[in-house]
């Protein structure tokens, strides 16, 4: 199996671009599943079900989130209408899954593609983040759980070491485990020696002539004199972070990763 996986899509620009390359880089790597992560996609602050169903209509097959997830409220009026059905598009925007198990969403997605069962894990980072649950105990439970032999974990976390960490311990457990949120891509993709792809970011889809996707004036007026402001998303310099794994289907391991970038 050969995936794709898009890192933080961040608003207008980081949607264009998808909507621009993804068809030709789908076709050109041979890919069958597509991820993103979709955290910022709504102008840089969370996610909307009208922006989540443009990207699934442009070929992606399920979106993780990271601590944005809810900065749009409708997202949660859109979980409660899932209702437990598998088959709505709302069950495809995944939320991490070591958040308060009582809110809405889930963190977990089984699906098949090209007859090929695949899982998706979305966990969030605690080191200077959120003191959510423990994301590798979290692990652990949800693999207890999982069928699929192809699992793809996006670690949306802060800190690289925790994001090593986590690789390490689930190192022959998943097919890939990728970081996002810090939206800067790092160059140290490789398979490790159990067969889980590993990166510590895939980088961010979105305008890099901007501060991590928000306008650089903004962002450097900010360190300047600390007071609070509304962020609007920088336009210029527009690029697709992205990685391309490809896996064993039947053992679920990783053959490879190599990391894209796109202007
Ligand atoms: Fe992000
Ligand atoms: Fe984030």
């Amino acid at each position: 199996m050969r995936i794709l996986f898009i890192g933080d899509i961040f608003g207008r620009p980081g949607r264009t671009i998808v909507r621009d390359k993804l068809k030709d880089l789908v076709r050109e790597h041979h890919i069958d599943l597509v991820l993103a992560n979709g955290e910022n996609s709504a102008a840089g602050f969370g996610i909307t079900p009208a922006i989540a169903e443009d990207l699934f209509d442009l070929g992606i097959d399920v979106l993780t989130t990271g601590n944005h997830v809810w900065d749009k409220r409708e997202l949660l009026a859109y979980y409660a209408s899932a209702n437990g059905d598998l088959h709505s598009p709302a069950r495809r925007i995944l939320r991490p899954a070591n958040y308060a198990p009582d809110l809405p969403g889930w963190g977990v997605y089984e699906g098949k593609k090209n007859d090929v069962p695949y899982a998706v894990i979305n966990l969030q980072g605690r080191v200077f983040m959120a003191s959510n649950d423990d994301p590798f105990r979290k692990a652990d439970d949800i693999l207890k759980q999982v069928k699929a032999k192809n699992i793809l974990v996006d670690l949306h976390a802060e800190a690289t070491s925790e994001k090593v960490a986590l690789g390490w311990y689930l190192d022959g457990r998943v097919t890939a485990l990728v970081g996002t949120h810090t939206h800067i891509p790092t160059a140290d993709e490789r398979v490790l020696p159990g067969g889980t792809a590993y990166i510590t970011d895939v980088g961010m889809t979105g305008p890099f002539e901007g501060v991590i996707g928000v306008k650089k004036e903004m962002i450097i007026d900010r360190f300047l004199h600390n007071l609070p402001m509304r962020f609007e998303p920088a336009t210029g310099d527009p690029r697709l972070c992205a990685v391309v794994i490809e896996s064993d289907d039947a053992t679920g391991r990783a053959r490879s990763i190599a990391r894209v970038m796109l202007k």
